[in-house]
């Protein structure tokens, strides 16, 4: 078999999708149920069983009016929902709205003086910023007023943020709001190569960073990405017209890297020849994109999910009413971070939307002790809370008993972003909730804009373990791979799709359409000509299963993406950063299950005929995963075998890398090309 680099791209390109995370995922028994408190109940927004009629497919699409009619609008649509170009879905057709005077603007009427963002910096010695919406709306028309007359920025040009967890964040997003300006904001955790990535294929304007932030008790020197992403950028053929750089302190750069003359902007200099400036919102058509999101796909480039002005912020404005059951007097905080959907959708647009407070920390959860998030809920008064498993399961790890020592009481917490195991559930319902909060495990993905499946926490019962039911509006199926529907409540594991359009959804892939009918669509799709939505259900790319009751259970992946810590990673981008290190052969990823991140990817390699294995070659192959990802990738192992196991025609059998490291049995290996290698990479692997 040849092992030179150039048939081993070809043969990783054709390579069959041979294990998914379904398949080794984790199952438990279906649990009993827990009920929301009575004083839950008495104060929730939606506690009217009839939702769901309202909300029946024979109401759709107009059902969605209700979500529309959260918002504040220039000139209200005339079409609920355009089908006319399956499935590039339309809504609220001929209406004009910014997503920016909803969040901030209409609040000045009523909430003026209320915190609108309460800033958490990492160290305790900082003080917390509490911006009020009075505050907030000044320094966004400065920053808005910043980029469209310094920079010269209109509406539809695109932008890229990378940016950490501060307040100047979502004052970015919302001053490109404004003006129309399509923002895509890349997680500061993701490397300068990553970055590139993204202003290229947005074909970025901008590039909008920070000096430094604080991580682990360290002031991150931030702008060091920025040079390597502008850099790369351009190397591949789109160079950025400006690079602008908050500081993180105003007025003192905490950056050792230098700044290029020309180039690189301090933010906080030129916005002084901003103040009290004003900007007009700018009247935005309500299918106009409000940003980009990239996530990872089955290919190695990261895709633009593109989400819309008025469906998304329509979308993410009711479920924040109603399934995180935020109410203006409400203190809520998502301890997620802003680079992901969940930050968009519900620290951002969701609660500023319905005029909510809600907490941007800067930090590590656990620093400088596992005590920090309940310090932070009882001195800010927070009563909602939203996380995700693996930030359960590591403070559940580092502090089981400290929530219990702190006088915060939460009336509602969110769990997302992977299954989560019923024990887990518990401890966060008994010692995070004080057994008084209700729990919502919402099941939903970046392309979705907002929750798919998750119970209404005033209506319906908690089954730890189990998403729920489709939330209104939302009417989930499962089919089969042979495209055969499963009766409803089976309980067996198929594929879950969506049976209606909804306006969260995103619009497409950026710059590539067919790859968004292609992934989402084609493989359910009953007739391509067809202009019935009810023709062209949405494949989530998870594997599911219905309970009797009509709760779902998700169980995973399908496809080869790996679910780590709550984020999607492909296995695509973590291998071909691999092949990066010159003696690498062959590269492939399977995950694995960790105690807290719930998976992580485990890397084999073969290296080049003649070179020997050592150390060194599998750090320098982490590393070399780091530096083009970001430290979220980075392998849980790297481990060198002579060969991959193949089939006869020489695609990697996964399948059998992901037994090995799951320490189960690969089944029947005898069909291999070379079965022999399996009990030497069992060795490796022990
Ligand atoms: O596999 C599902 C898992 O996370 C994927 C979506 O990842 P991403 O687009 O990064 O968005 C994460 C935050 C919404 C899904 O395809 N997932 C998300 N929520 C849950 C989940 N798996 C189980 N339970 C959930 N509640």
């Amino acid at each position: 078999m040849s092992r030179d680099k150039s048939s081993r791209r070809t043969d990783a390109g054709q390579q069959a999708v041979d294990v998914s995370e379904a398949q080794i995922a984790v199952h438990w028994p279906e649990e009993g149920y827990f009920s929301p408190s009575a004083s839950f109940i008495a104060q929730a927004n939606l506690t009217d069983a009839d939702v769901f009629e309202r909300f029946s497919l024979d109401r759709f699409p107009e059902c969605f009016k209700e979500f529309a009619d959260l918002l504040d609008w220039y000139k209200y649509w005339d079409t609920t929902f355009d089908a006319s170009n399956p499935p590039f879905w339309r809504w609220f057709v001929g209406g004009r709205i910014n997503a920016c005077y909803n969040c901030v603007d209409r609040h000045l009427a009523n909430y003026r003086n209320k915190t609108a963002i309460h800033f958490v910096p990492e160290s305790e010695d900082e003080a917390v910023q509490h911006i009020t919406y009075q505050e907030l709306h000044v320094r966004v028309n400065e920053f808005a007023a910043l980029l469209r007359d310094f920079c010269g920025l209109k509406a539809g040009d695109r932008v890229t943020l990378h940016m950490p967890m501060v307040a100047e964040l979502p004052i970015t997003m919302l001053a490109c709001a404004r003006l129309g300006v399509i923002h895509s904001q890349v997680f500061s955790g993701f490397s300068g190569a990553a970055c590139a990535d993204r202003i290229l294929d947005s074909e970025s304007r901008l590039l909008i960073t920070m000096d430094g932030y604080w991580r682990s008790g360290k002031l991150i020197d931030h702008k060091e990405k920025a040079d390597i992403a502008f850099a790369e950028a351009a190397s591949k053929g789109h160079t950025a017209e400006k690079v602008l750089v908050w500081q993180r302190y105003p007025g003192r750069y905490s950056s050792p890297t230098k700044l290029v003359e020309g180039r690189d902007v301090i933010v906080n200099d030129v916005l002084r020849s901003f103040r009290g400036s004003r900007v007009e919102p700018v009247q935005m058509p309500s299918e106009a994109p409000l940003f980009l999101m990239y996530s990872s796909g089955t290919t190695g480039r990261p895709k633009g999910c593109q989400h819309s002005t008025g469906g998304y912020l329509a979308y993410v404005a009711w479920t924040s009413k109603n399934i995180q059951d935020i109410h203006p007097g409400d203190v809520y905080w998502c301890m997620a971070d802003i680079g992901w959907i969940t930050g968009h959708s519900y620290i951002v647009y969701g609660p500023l939307a319905v005029a909510a407070s809600t907490v941007v920390y800067e930090g590590v959860p656990v620093y400088p002790d596992a005590g920090r998030p309940w310090r932070i809920a009882e001195d800010l008064g927070v009563n909602i809370f939203h996380t995700s498993p693996t930030a359960i399961r590591a403070l559940r790890r580092s502090g089981p008993d400290e929530p219990a020592k702190y006088h915060y009481h939460f009336k509602h917490m969110t769990t997302v972003g992977e299954p989560i195991e019923p024990e887990v559930w518990k401890w966060y319902h008994q010692s995070v909730g004080k057994g008084e909060a209700v729990i919502v495990d919402t099941w939903w993905q970046t392309e979705t804009g907002g929750f798919l499946c998750s119970t209404v926490p005033a209506l319906h019962p908690m089954k730890p373990g189990s998403a729920g039911p489709g939330i209104p509006g939302i009417h989930p199926v499962i089919y089969d791979d042979d495209g055969n529907e499963l009766a409803s409540g089976s309980g067996k594991a198929g594929n879950i799709c969506i049976r209606n359009p909804w306006p969260g959804a995103f619009q497409t892939i950026w710059k590539a359409p067919d790859r968004y009918v292609k992934t989402y669509y084609a493989r359910y799709c009953r007739d391509p000509q067809s202009k019935d939505w009810r023709d062209w259900p949405y494949m989530a790319g998870d594997g599911a299963l219905e309970a009797a009751d009509g709760y779902f259970r998700i169980l995973g992946r399908i496809d080869d993406v790996i679910n780590v810590a709550g984020h999607r990673l492909g296995t695509k981008e973590i291998e071909s950063a691999a092949l990066l290190v010159p003696d690498v052969a062959e590269a492939a990823v399977v995950p694995v299950a960790d105690e807290i991140k719930g998976k992580v990817p485990e890397l084999y390699v073969s290296l080049k005929p003649g070179v020997e294995p050592t150390p060194e070659i599998a750090h320098k192959v982490s590393e070399a995963v780091v530096a083009r990802i970001g430290a979220i990738a980075r392998p849980h192992q790297v481990i060198i075998v002579p060969d991959m196991p193949k089939t006869r025609s020489g695609k990697i059998m996964r399948r059998v890398l992901a037994a090995i490291s799951s320490h189960q049995d690969p089944g029947d290996v005898s069909t291999l090309a070379n079965p022999e290698i399996v009990d030497s990479i069992r060795e490796l692997n022990r």
